[in-house]
C-alpha cells in the first residue's frame, strides 16, 4: 500500500485505524485489519478480472481466461521473507516491502493470450502497474516462465481510498503445470534437490515451451 501519485490519499490515512510504525503482531486487531485491506483489493481486481473473463466467452466466443486464482500470503511467509530481506518487523515495513502479500494468478490457455490479458489489465481504469517481469519471453534459470506485474488497487473506504500493492500472475495452463511441480519438488521437500533433477526441471521447462508454441501455431 502507498501514496498514489499526486493523490493525498494512501498509506497515511491508514494510521486512522492501525498504528504503522507498530512491531507486526500476528493474530492481533491491527494485523488483520490490514490483511482485510488486502483481500479488499484481490476481491476489487478479481472481479474485473472475472468480467473480461465473461465479456470474452459470451461477446466473443472465446476462452482468453481459463480460470484465476487468489491467495493471501500466510503471516509466517511473510514475517519470513521480511527477515529474509533485513526489514524490521513493522507494518510499515511490511507494507512498502512485501509485494505479493495480494497474489492473483490468471491462468489461460495461449502463450500469446498472456499479453492480451496484460493488456486489459493495464486498461482497467484505477489500476496503476509498479512493476513488470516477463519471463515468458525471458525465463528465469530455473526454467519457470510467467509474467509478473505488481500493480496498485484502489480500495475505496468510506472515509478514505486505499492504494494496495498486488502480484499479478499470468501463465498458460502448461507452465502453470510446471511451476506447481517445480514448486512442490524445491520448496516443499525438506531435502534440497539435486542438480540432475534441477537439469531435468529445466529441460521440462522447455518441451512445455515448445508444446505452448506447437499450440499457438495451430490455433492461429
Ligand atoms: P519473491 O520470489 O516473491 O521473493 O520475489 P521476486 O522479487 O524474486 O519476484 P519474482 O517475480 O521473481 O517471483 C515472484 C513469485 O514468482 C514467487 O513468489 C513464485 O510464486 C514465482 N516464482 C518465481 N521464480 C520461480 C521459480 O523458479 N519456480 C516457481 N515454481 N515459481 C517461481
Ligand atoms: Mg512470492
Amino acid at each position: 500500500m502507498k501514496k498514489n501519485k499526486g493523490k493525498e490519499l494512501g498509506i497515511v490515512e491508514m494510521k486512522n485505524f492501525l498504528s504503522y510504525d507498530e512491531k507486526i503482531e500476528e493474530k492481533t486487531n491491527g494485523f488483520n485489519k490490514i490483511m482485510t485491506i488486502y483481500e479488499m483489493a484481490i476481491q476489487e481486481l478479481e472481479t474485473k478480472i472475472n468480467i473480461l473473463q465473461k465479456e470474452y466467452k459470451v461477446f466473443y466466443n472465446y476462452d482468453l481466461i481459463d480460470h484465476v486464482n487468489t491467495r493471501i500470503k500466510q503471516p509466517e511467509s511473510i514475517l519470513n521473507k521480511m527477515k529474509k530481506k533485513g526489514c524490521e518487523l513493522t507494518y510499515k515495513e511490511m507494507i512498502e516491502n512485501i509485494n505479493d502479500i495480494a497474489g492473483i494468478r490468471v491462468i489461460c490457455q495461449l502463450k500469446d493470450d498472456i499479453f492480451e490479458i496484460r493488456n486489459l489489465i493495464e486498461k482497467i481504469p484505477g489500476i496503476t502497474i509498479e512493476t513488470e517481469k516477463d519471463y515468458v519471453n525471458h525465463p528465469k534459470e530455473s526454467g519457470y516462465s510467467s509474467y509478473h506485474m505488481i500493480v496498485e488497487v484502489p480500495v475505496t473506504l468510506s472515509k478514505q481510498t486505499i492504494y494496495v500493492k498486488v502480484e499479478i500472475q499470468i501463465r498458460t495452463l502448461a507452465m502453470d503445470f510446471w511451476a506447481s511441480l517445480e514448486h512442490k519438488m524445491k520448496y516443499k521437500s525438506d531435502k534440497e534437490i539435486s542438480k540432475k533433477k534441477s537439469k531435468e526441471l529445466v529441460n521440462y521447462a522447455k518441451i512445455v515451451n515448445n508444446l505452448d508454441n506447437k499450440i499457438m501455431l495451430m490455433n492461429n
